[in-house]
């Protein structure tokens, strides 16, 4: 009696095989618990596990290639994450939340990785320090940011099923302040260092379900509708070009979506050009909705928060439902297709 071979051959297997193949060696599982704790480069994994950068290189290749990991280039450094989007992101979860993590290994690579994450914070700190003295003296012209974040809480009621991007994200405060809300919220910046210190603040705050990346707020990676909101924060006012950000901002917004600027009413302290490169001294309600009406938005009306010598103005406006459709968007998280590598455009 003969019996038949069984032909693995189904694309689906075929994938899981390639998933379960590539974390099945010590060092590449050790790689996938790490990845899975904050966004790391091959030098600081390399550091953890004591191996030299290029064979930590081969061990992350074989990862990525298989789908367990996802990698995105961010000037001269490389960062590697547990991948969340893509065929073989529920395997690498499922594989995370198995591994042991009373096993010494493991608990002796965690006890290293959170060393590296102290120094980080160390230098972001340095960085906020050099700063302070300037950014306090601005803060205290205008009404408190508790009471601009409650404004936009209010403003804006995201929810889990949500995507929510923000603009010139600085050190990730409205990712902090949104991620909890929704299912996924990316922070874009052109400042790497400003990246650095979103980073700890995200990893601190353990909120898996947002990242940040370098790129441009004039070439933003997604090729179309891709959020559910926008937000652009204090950013506006050192802009070259405000109106092609919100048309940029518009682009990437799905029917229904809502964008959200916040920035100064016009003011004429002339100190904050000098002082603290603003290139523009605020911006009429007008201008500001007209970018968005251009953008093909609808606008809503502006609220105004009146501090002691500046105020705060909160733009809103949504981009048309599609007719005929109450919904947004598929009810299912974002996938690849929304989400492109933003690495693959990021310009440094
Ligand atoms: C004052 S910070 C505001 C940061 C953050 N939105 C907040 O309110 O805490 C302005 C940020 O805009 C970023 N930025 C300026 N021009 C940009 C551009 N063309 N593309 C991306 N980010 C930009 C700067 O790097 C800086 O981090």
């Amino acid at each position: 009696m003969g019996s038949r071979p069984y032909a693995l051959d189904d694309h689906e297997t075929m994938r899981l095989l390639a998933g379960l193949r590539a974390a099945a060696e010590p060092t590449r599982l050790r790689l996938l618990a790490l990845c899975a704790a904050g966004e790391l480069t091959v030098g600081e994994l390399a550091q953890v596990l004591g191996q030299s950068q290029p064979r930590v290189s081969r061990h992350l290749k074989l990862l990525c290639d298989a789908g367990l990991l996802e990698r995105f280039p961010e000037g001269s450094f490389v960062f590697h994450r547990l991948a969340d989007t893509g065929p073989n992101a529920a395997l690498a979860e499922r594989l995370d939340a198995l591994i042991p993590r009373g096993d010494s290994t493991f608990r002796l690579d965690r006890n290293r990785l959170v060393a590296i994450q102290r120094a980080r914070e160390q230098t972001a700190a340095a960085y906020f320090r050099d700063n302070a003295a300037r950014w306090d003296e601005l803060r205290s012209l205008y009404v408190d940011e508790a009471e601009v974040e409650e404004a936009l809480l209010a403003l804006l009621p995201l929810n889990s099923a949500d995507d929510l991007l923000d603009i010139g994200t600085g050190t990730g405060r409205m990712l902090e302040l949104f991620g909890p809300r929704v299912a996924r919220a990316i922070g874009i910046d052109q400042s790497r260092e400003m990246l650095a210190i979103a980073r700890s603040r995200l990893e601190r705050a353990r909120l898996a379900n947002c990242r940040v990346r370098r790129t441009d707020m004039y070439n933003l990676p997604w090729p179309g509708p891709s959020f559910d909101a926008v937000t652009i924060h204090r950013v506006l006012h050192f802009a070259e070009d405000p109106s092609r950000a919100i048309a940029e901002a518009a682009r990437v917004l799905r029917p229904g979506g809502r964008l959200v600027v916040v920035d100064f009413a016009p003011h004429a302290l002339e100190a904050l050009r000098t002082e603290h490169a603003h290139r523009r001294l605020g911006f009429a309600d007008e201008e500001v909705s007209g970018w968005c009406r251009d953008a093909g938005l609808q606008v809503h009306p502006t609220r105004h928060l009146p501090g002691s010598r500046l105020t705060i103005s909160i733009w809103q406006a949504a981009r048309p439902a599609e007719h005929g459709s109450g919904k947004r968007r598929p009810a299912q998280a974002t996938g690849e297709h929304d989400h492109p590598q933003v690495s693959q455009e990021v310009g440094v």
